[in-house]
Parts: structure tokens; sequence; C-alpha cells
């Protein structure tokens, strides 16, 4: 079993379709471990995407994603991480395939519904970033 953090960033929830984004997730297997809303301040989402600081979409993308609430999980189950990503669709919603997230619900690059770990280590450190071992359900 693997575990990944998924986001429903402030565009998905704005749109009033959590439940359907976490149907989806549940619907192939993938089980909800914990989950949250919350607002994050600039600080938060730059120290979230610090990966991205010197990228030109950085700015742009931490104002955006502190810009309304957002719906933080730990998604687990087989392979979780590369589902997740095979779910939500490519990050450029004009190049996702049919039937996944960011296909349906995106608007933009930037407006793309939902993030999700791309590796372990990312996974590790993100579930990190906004849970303690203790809100993860076993
Ligand atoms: P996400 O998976 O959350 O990881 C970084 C985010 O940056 C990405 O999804 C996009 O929403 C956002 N982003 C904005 N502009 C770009 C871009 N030109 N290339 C890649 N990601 C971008």
């Amino acid at each position: 079993m693997e575990q990944t953090l998924s986001i429903i960033k402030p565009d998905g929830v704005k749109k009033q379709i959590i439940g359907d984004v976490i149907r989806r997730f549940e619907n192939r297997g993938l089980s909800v471990k914990a989950m949250r809303m919350l607002q994050m301040t600039k600080e938060d989402a730059m120290g979230f995407y610090a990966v991205h600081k010197e990228r030109p979409f950085f700015d742009s993308l931490t104002d955006f994603m502190c810009s309304g609430p957002v719906v933080v999980m730990v998604l687990e189950g087989e392979k979780a991480i590369a589902l997740n990503r095979e779910i939500m669709g490519a990050t450029n919603f004009k190049e996702a395939d049919e039937g996944t997230i960011r296909k349906d619900f995106a608007s933009s690059i930037e407006s793309n519904v939902v993030h999700g770990s791309d590796a372990p280590e990312t996974a590790k450190t993100e579930i990190a970033y906004f849970f303690s071992s203790l809100d993860i359900m076993a």
C-alpha cells in the first residue's frame, strides 16, 4: 500500500465538485485516510510549492493557491501515487485524457482543480506538510 497527498484546489472547491472528485478516487480503489479543509496563506503556499520557486509561474501559482479554501487529503491504495495522477490527468488540461478530472473540470493550466504528489519522496514531504501521523487513519 502506498499513500499520496491530494489537494482539491480553490477552483475545485468554488465549482462545488469536492464530492465528484472524491467519488472518482474512491471508485478507482483509493481510500481517504485523512482529510481537512483549510485556507493557505501566501507563505503556506510558497512553502508547499518551494520546488517551483524559480519558475516563472511561482508567484501566480502561490497567489491562486491561497485565493480560497482547499481540501487536502491523504489517499491510500496500491500504486496510489501513479493511480492518483492517472485519475487527475495531465497538468495541462488540454493534454489530459478523456474522463480525467482535469479534462472534465480544469479551466487553465493553473486552475487545474487538483494537485497530487509526483513521487514517493515528495508524497512523504507533502503529507507531512499538512498532517501529523495522528491525523492519518490506519
Ligand atoms: P500542480 O500539480 O499543483 O504542480 C504545480 C502547479 O503549477 C501545476 O499543478 C499547475 O497548476 C501550475 N502551473 C501554472 N503554470 C504552469 C506551467 N506553465 N507549467 C506547469 N505548471 C504550471
